[in-house]
């Protein structure tokens, strides 16, 4: 298969493309829909199902869900309706679809997409990439290969869940200056260091666009570097994830 369907399912917009394997770029325009609210399993299905339609799609399709996914199955919902715990997403999406829908978390296919197309392409060692918007997600890889499900967004970081207090959306909602912001990141960074100590930490999310605002002024003592396929990579990540399940 040289072109799968991936989608990535965010707090505030559901995005797909059809992504060339071979190379992580986009076959068509990517699409948006806005995420239903509330975000249930049934409307979210929907809209996916929505997604598919528009692309006139009938083969396999990548997922990425912000939530920890084993085998299909949601089992956390920090940023989603509490109804998903549980929820087997694959088999709903596939219900909705008409096609077969494998579901991976969504920094997990931002990782794989960044270590195989991106900023952490030829890298070995511990490789961390952690998406900063609504709430914070991490893919760790080593030497290449995916750890899933790692959920370091959710660090105790001053005694509480550091994504509440680190994630783009708290700046956002606190209208935190770049330095206010970069300082409590530089504590979350610590944190994720002292555990890992990662030979690189790649940045991505919708603010990656804007690494320059607060990347120089972290303190990691690994190497830090923006996201390079930025708002892609889910899609692109979730595409790859898929073709790894379909493939024989
Ligand atoms: C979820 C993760 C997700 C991250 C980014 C967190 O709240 O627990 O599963 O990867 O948000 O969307």
């Amino acid at each position: 298969m040289d072109v799968l369907l991936g989608i990535d399912v965010g707090g505030s917009g559901i995005k797909g493309a059809p992504v060339r394997l071979a190379d992580g770029t986009l076959a068509a325009p990517r699409h948006r829909i806005r995420t239903p609210r509330p975000a249930t399993p049934e409307a979210v299905a929907g809209t996916v199902g929505e997604l598919v339609r528009h692309f006139g799609w009938t083969g396999p399709v990548g997922c990425a869900f912000p939530a920890v996914v084993k085998g299909g199955v949601v089992r956390t919902a920090a940023n989603v309706d509490d109804a998903w715990v549980g929820c087997d997403a694959g088999s709903r999406f596939a219900e909705a679809t008409g096609c077969p829908v494998t579901v991976v978390n969504d920094a997990d296919a931002a990782g794989i997409a960044e270590a195989t197309f991106g900023a952490a392409r030829h890298r070995s060692g511990v490789v961390v990439v952690v998406t900063l918007g609504t709430g914070i997600g991490t893919a760790v890889l080593v030497d290449g290969t995916l750890l899933p499900n790692t959920e370091l967004g959710h660090l105790t970081v001053r005694g509480r869940d550091a994504e509440g207090w680190a994630a783009e959306s708290a700046r956002d909602r606190e209208d935190l200056s770049w330095k206010a912001w970069a300082e409590r990141l530089d504590e979350y960074f610590a944190e994720l260091e002292r555990l890992l100590w990662p030979d690189l930490i790649v940045v991505g999310g919708g603010v990656s666009k804007k690494a320059d605002r607060f990347l120089p002024l972290l303190h990691t003592r690994a190497d830090i570097v923006p996201a390079e396929l930025r708002n892609e990579a889910g899609i692109v990540g979730a595409a790859m994830a898929a073709a790894r399940v379909t493939s024989p």
